[in-house]
Formats: structure tokens, sequence, C-alpha cells
């Protein structure tokens, strides 16, 4: 079979020449991101690149604005990233922000000192100059949080200061006549309470943009363009129950109907009535053209004896391609294969992809086999998961598929210690059961990135009633997280944890013994295995 045809933004459906756009020209802050979402929260689409991007950008993705992001670099190192001639050559409103700022003003003609010591957290800003329309409707003094080395000394010309601290006699400058901005604190991060209308002042006021990017807007723009490229070829699409590929099928469906055909394999490694949910809404309610697979006997064989989390990750991975071939090459006409893909994902590829050390072998359910002839059909890779999950309401799909908490690929599997076999899944599918029920009945699901139960290998020695048990010790996990990058163990009422241990102890067969994990996000993974 032929190599997948690589996809480009472009082909998944992008962009509309109406809707606008503000770049976010990454100098590898840790908050790019961030910033991306806190703009995207009014409602304005936005888009992370990296400093190597050409002037193109400007006219396919319709943009209006531009911000620089702050960055661990100094002005003046060797390989510090430079700002793309076209940012000052565009006319466009241009937000500098930390790093983003000090690039600015070093380009410009401007000057940037290294500090003595380094300035790092909260700090008061006083506005100096009252009448910017960057800091319209805010008072004269704002809490913002400081994160820098250096700072500048003498704005370039034509620039005026519109703030200082104690410790940056320039904490905000501006050129109105060019709308160039810059800030030496970060507008994107809660400890700057002032953030948000900042930003909203910069995009409404000097960028001048509509804020009309909306689930609507998106889900009529994206279904048009999937309609144009899909014509009346059909599309698959590897249904896991998760709301990644649920919303993307979802979309796809909107778009083309009975074209769309989902392969759902049940890995017999689900949550407990997971596949009978996603069999009764698709298939029941919403009458899609799904091929249900029962695959397990079939996981349960490759795993058998295998103890080691990445030759079961591995194994699953492979199978579950498998099956997945098998079952699409009946599929007629079927051209492009549809994907969840998220934008963290993508942006993580393009701008650290190559790097980072591997951790884990990561795979998704619907994952592409790489040897297959589609395209790639990615119709949510521009977005992140909150957006994701309004959409999905936004497409009528219900609330327990849209805020379901994700769910690794490899499933159950690397929730299992060791040997993972049918008996253990049935008894981690019971107590995790049990402890959805109590953690959505403290009403605690939607706050919690993850909730989970781990079974160990370990057992231990317990008492019921008159009798010594010798049972599987089990674990608890639930954490907090934004992106899954970082995680923190969350602070779970002792009395909601007495309650799920003593029912799962009671209640669950085989299981004498309940803990709790305590450890964050590095140094531990959110999973065990
Ligand atoms: P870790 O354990 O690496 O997990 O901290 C980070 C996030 O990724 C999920 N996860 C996976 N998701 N395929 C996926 O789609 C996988 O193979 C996989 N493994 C882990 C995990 O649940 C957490 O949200």
């Amino acid at each position: 079979m032929a190599k997948a045809k690589s996809t480009t933004s472009e082909q998944t459906g992008e962009p509309s020449k109406q809707r606008e756009t503000i770049v976010v020209v990454d100098f590898g802050s840790q908050y790019s991101m961030l910033i991306a979402r806190r703009i995207r929260e009014l409602n304005i689409y936005c888009e992370i690149i990296p400093p190597q991007t050409d002037s193109n950008i400007l006219q396919e993705k319709h943009v209006l604005g531009i911000i620089l992001s702050g960055g661990p670099f100094s002005v003046y190192e060797d390989n510090a990233p430079n700002v793309p001639e076209w940012v000052f050559e565009s006319g466009l409103p241009v937000l500098g922000i930390c790093y983003g700022m000090q690039i600015m003003a070093e380009k410009l003609g401007g000057t940037v000192i290294p500090e003595n010591i380094r300035e790092y957290g909260s700090a008061k800003i006083k506005q100096t100059e009252q009448t910017s329309l960057l800091f319209s409707d805010l008072s004269e003094a704002l809490d913002v949080w400081m994160s820098h080395g250096d700072r500048i000394s003498e704005t370039p010309d034509g620039f005026q200061i519109l703030a200082n601290s104690d410790n940056s006699p320039i904490a905000a400058m501006a050129d109105p006549d060019r709308n160039y901005y810059g800030l030496q604190f970060h507008p994107e991060v809660v400890h700057t309470p002032s953030g948000k209308k900042i930003l909203s002042n910069f995009a409404k006021n000097i960028c001048k943009l509509s804020c009309d990017w909306t689930p609507a807007s998106f889900i009529e723009t994206s279904t048009s363009e999937i309609r144009t490229r899909v014509g009346t070829a059909s599309v698959i699409c590897g249904l896991s129950g998760g709301v990644d590929s649920a919303v993307a099928a979802a979309l796809v469906h909107q778009a083309i109907g009975e074209n769309l055909t989902c392969i759902f394999v049940d890995t017999g490694l689900l949550r407990a009535n997971e596949a009978e949910e996603v069999i009764e809404l698709f298939v029941k309610q919403k009458n899609w053209d799904i091929h249900v697979v029962d695959a397990s006997e079939r996981f349960f064989d490759q795993l058998k004896g295998i103890t080691d989390p990445e030759i079961k990750r591995v194994r699953i991975g492979n199978l579950f391609v498998k099956v997945f071939e098998e079952n699409a090459k009946n599929i007629e006409n079927a051209d492009f294969l549809c994907q969840g893909t998220l934008y963290p994902d993508v942006i993580e590829s393009a701008l650290h992809g190559s790097g980072s050390a591997k951790i884990k072998t990561h795979h998704n359910v619907g994952g592409l086999p790489e040897n297959m002839a589609f395209e790639l059909l990615e119709p949510l890779r521009l977005l992140f998961k909150d957006e994701v999950r309004n959409i999905g309401t936004e497409l009528g799909l219900p609330d327990n598929i849209v805020w379901r908490q994700p769910f690794p690929g490899p499933g159950l599997a690397v929730r299992i210690i060791g040997e993972v076999t049918q008996e253990k899944v049935l008894i981690l599918q019971a107590a995790d059961l049990i402890l959805d029920e109590e953690i959505k009945n403290a009403n605690l699901y939607r706050d919690l990135w993850q909730s989970f139960a781990v079974l160990t290998d370990t057992k231990t020695v317990g008492v019921m009633g008159d009798f010594r048990t010798y049972g599987y010790a089990l674990a608890i996990r639930a954490v907090t997280s934004e992106d899954a990058m970082t995680a923190d163990w969350a602070r779970l009422p002792y009395d909601l944890l007495a309650r799920i241990s003593n029912r799962i102890v009671n209640e669950v067969e085989g299981i004498n013994r309940v803990s709790y994990d305590i450890t964050s996000k590095p140094p531990g993974t959110i999973e065990w295995e």
C-alpha cells in the first residue's frame, strides 16, 4: 500500500478568508500556549508560530495583530531568536511581552540592559501615561507578574513610557502612531489580574478585531471546508468513546452525513460500560454507520505473560493498527481518515518535536496506521481541549461524552501493573466505576483532569469479618492539570477518600486495600505505566 499522504493545515480545512487571526511569535516562553488561550477566550482565532515562519502567513491566515512572546533568552545572546523581518514591515499592531518587548526595543533602536537581580514574581506597576488604549478602563496601579533578567533602559524613537514599577522604570511602552506596544510583565498569567483586559484592549481597541470566532462559526466554516475537500469520497474514523474522536467524528458527520463510517474497536481494555455507551449513543440513537469490532480476545492473547509497560504499549498499538486495517479495507471509496488531533500536539511537534526524550510510547485509538493510503482529516487540529468540548456541546453531543476525562489509548492495560488478564480487568473496572460514581456525586469530576484506579500487582493481608483476606492493593490517582504536561495530585476531601475506600473494599471482590497516590508530575507521570 502507498504511504499515508501527509497533511497540511491548509488541507484540513482552513483558513476561512474572513476569519481574523492574531499570531503569537513563539520565542520559547513556557507561557506561549497560554497567550493563545487567552486570546481565543476573547473569541478571536489565535495561532502560535515559530520565528522562522515566512510572511505568507499574513495573507493566508488573515492576520490582523501580532504578539511577540516571552522567552528564556537575552537579546544579546548569540543564539537569541530574532523577530521575523515582516513583523515591522507589515504595518500591523504588535504587542511584545517580556523578551518580545526587549527584542522589539532592540530592533527599533532602543537599549536593553542586563538586570543585576532577576525580577521574578508579583510586582506593582503604576501608569505614567493615562490615555493609552492598551490600559483603557484600568486603574492607575496594577498588580502584575514579572519574570525577566534584562530590562529596557531607553525606549526606541517614537515610543513613550506607559508604566513603571520599582524595579522597572519602563514596565510598559508604546508607539501609538505605529501601534507598537511592549509589556515587561506577563498579562497572560492569572497572577496579572487585569491581564485579560489588557489583551482584550490590544485585540479590540488596537487591532480592531470583531471577536466573532465562536463554536457556531467554527462549525460552519469547518463543515463547509470538509465538504469541499472530501467531495463524494468516504471518511473513516476510529471512534474510541473519548471526547476528541467523538467530536471530530460529529463534525465530519455534520458535514458529510452517511459518507462517514466509524470503526469502534472494543479492545476489552475499556472502562466499564464504555462500549455499551458508545453503541447506545452513536448506533442506536444517532443511527451512524459504525463497525463495532469485538477484538478483546485477541488483545488479551497479545498481552499474555507481558509485564513490561513499553512492550504492552507496543503490542496493543500494533494489534490495534492491524484490527483497524482489517476492517477499514472493506469500506468502499474511503480516501480519508479522520483523527481527533488537538492543537497542543500540533504545536508540541512543530515547535519542540525532535529534541524531547521519549518517556512512553503514546498511541491513540484511531491512530494512523502508518502504511495506509489515506489522506488525513484532522478537523480539531487547531483547537484546545476546552474548545473541543464547546464544539461538542454545540454539535449536540451529551455531557457524558463531552466532559469525559482523557483516557489513554492502551486503556486499562497501563493501569494494571504486571500481567493483564480479563479477570484483573473486571476487578479494575468495578473499582473504577465506584470511584467514578463517588467523584461525580461529589461534583468534582469536571474539576479533575483525571481520576482513576490502578490495580497494583501487590497482594496484601487484611481481615473481613472473622476471616483473613489476601487481595490486591488498589491505588487511586486523581490529578489536576491544564494540559497533562504537568499535573498535581488533587487534594480530595478525606471523607470522600474514606467513602471510596470503604465502598471499593466492601464491594469489589479481590481488593482488600486502597491507597491514594500523592505524586505530582513531574517527577511522576499521570498514568502508572
Ligand atoms: P502521562 O502518563 O504520560 O500521561 O503523564 C499524560 C496524559 O496522556 C494520557 N496518555 C495517553 N493518551 N494515548 C493517549 O491518547 C496514550 O498512549 C496515552 N498514554 C497516556 C494520560 O491519560 C494523560 O492524560
